[in-house]
């Protein structure tokens, strides 16, 4: 692979080998004054597809390069390239290591990555090494070396990587992180968290249509049933962290001022996901044979450096209404989203929940002021334009994004440490310090601006 392509050699960027420190600029982008962005999509399966649509809607980037393993993919990715009036890019594919070619191009500044699980770190961290700012999707990383590739391959290249934790910009999480930053929470101490989804309709199909048809998975499956369930069979461990806890992470502070210091883990048997194979295969179905090894509900307890607790669940394989059950707690009062309530002590009547909607629209983050008409249609309720917003305007001025590898490192690190600490009886797992002990110093992301 040719090294440090134009983008980085254009950037001023003092090269590699030198290990840089957190949250510096790393040097001012040679990209001409509205110059377009040029992106490459890797992965354009349903949730490339949807970054896809946002970018195409912007006038800053122009789509260079597509990559899918999957011709249909690609196909509906030309077509929608081409009704934005964009031209043809280049198209990769043909097997599962094609993406190099595509990090060879020159007319590619910035990746986005979204493909199953066990392709992130790699792709993300080739994605660096070619001089490529790479925007990876959740989770970032499935194994602790994984974790420190994210975070050495940073540091050795000086190039940037976000992890596009899309929840980060939820409206009312905005709006509560707007409250924490003006104190009405008061000091931090309790917060909870998870991912609550039934995916039962997810993790199996017909392998023809995506949700809710079937009880296949693996080479039988499409979408996520063909890669997403396998986790489910062999690995008892929360593995898909980063929705609860990224929001959290940013409310306090993590790697800059605060770490995750040790974690507990607990799981509950595993039925949820055997009882489904069997409503709607039948008993004699192939899969009801399947032992799942993932307990249906994880409960996870960190500690934090600065006294903090924060309960993180997974619960995506037995009946449920969807709830990321954020609490958000400190010595004034606290936000809880499940029941929408919220409760300051002298401003809510005593032992009285509020309503949590007058807070929110009181608190509603400058962001969504500002950009909240536009960001409505982008998916998952407006949030998904917030988080490729922060990423192009990041990649466009070749910049430390808001959510960075320190970050992608240490929320995706629940996921081994949870395995291990379910596997030994809740033993504590200790969390490595990714940033090498400059979370001391460094200081939190600008998250009040109005821009991104
Ligand atoms: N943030 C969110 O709200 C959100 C929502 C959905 C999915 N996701 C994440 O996005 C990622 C993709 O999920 P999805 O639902 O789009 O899954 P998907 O299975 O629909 O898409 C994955 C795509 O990657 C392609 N692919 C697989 N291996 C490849 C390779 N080596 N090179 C190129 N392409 C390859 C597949 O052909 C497929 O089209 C996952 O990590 C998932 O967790 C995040």
């Amino acid at each position: 692979m040719k090294s440090r392509r134009n983008f980085i050699k254009k950037s001023a960027i003092a090269g590699v080998g030198i290990t840089i420190m957190p949250n510096l600029t790393f040097g001012i982008t040679g990209r001409n004054k509205g110059e377009k962005l040029k992106v490459g999509m890797i992965g354009v399966g349903l949730r490339g597809t949807n970054h896809l649509n946002n970018v195409l809607q912007r006038k800053d980037v122009l789509v260079t390069a597509i990559c899918d393993i999957d011709s249909n993919r690609i196909s509906i990715a030309l077509d929608y390239i081409e009704k934005a009036g964009q031209p043809k890019p280049a198209i990769f594919g043909k097997n599962n290591f094609d993406y190099k070619n595509l990090l060879e191009l020159d007319n590619v500044d910035a990746v986005i990555i979204a493909t199953p699980w066990l392709w992130h770190t790699r792709m993300t961290k080739d994605a660096m090494l070619a001089g490529k700012y790479a925007g990876v999707e959740v989770s970032a990383s499935n194994t602790m070396e994984e974790c420190w590739d994210l975070v050495n391959t940073h540091e050795q290249t000086g190039t940037h990587m976000m992890i596009l934790e899309n929840v980060n910009y939820r409206r009312d999480i905005l709006a509560i992180l707007n409250m924490v930053k003006q104190d009405v929470f008061g000091e931090l101490v309790h917060f909870r968290c998870g991912y609550q989804h039934d995916l039962r309709f997810v993790k199996f199909n017909d392998g023809k249509t995506a949700y809710g048809k079937g009880v296949e998975f693996g080479e039988k499956g499409i979408s996520e049933s063909a890669w997403r369930t396998q986790h489910s069979l062999l690995r008892n461990a929360d593995v898909y962290p980063t929705h609860g806890v990224g929001p959290v992470a940013t409310m306090c502070n993590i790697n800059r001022g605060n770490r995750f210091l040790s974690l507990t883990s607990n799981a509950t048997k595993a039925i949820g996901l055997h009882n489904y194979i069997v409503k709607k295969g039948g008993k004699n179905h192939p899969n009801a044979k399947l032992k799942f090894k993932q307990g249906d509900v994880i409960t996870t307890t960190i500690e934090t450096a600065n006294g903090e607790t924060i309960i993180v669940t997974h619960d995506c394989n037995l009946p449920r209404p969807y709830s990321l059950g954020f609490r958000v707690q400190g010595a004034n009062g606290l936000w809880e989203k499940d029941g929408d309530r919220i409760y300051i002590e002298g401003q809510s009547e005593p032992h009285r929940w509020d309503d949590a909607k007058n807070w929110l629209d009181k608190y509603d983050h400058p962001l969504w002021k500002k950009y909240g008409g536009i960001a409505t249609g982008a998916g998952h309720g407006g949030m998904d334009f917030f988080v490729i917003n922060a990423f192009i305007e990041s990649a466009k001025q070749n910049i430390a994004p808001p959510l960075d590898a320190y970050d992608a490192a240490a929320w995706s690190a629940i996921t081994p440490l949870s395995e291990l600490s379910i596997e030994n009886n809740g033993e504590p797992q200790d969390f490595p310090d990714f940033t090498r002990g400059n979370w001391i110093k460094r200081k939190p992301y600008n998250w009040m601006k109005d821009s991104f």
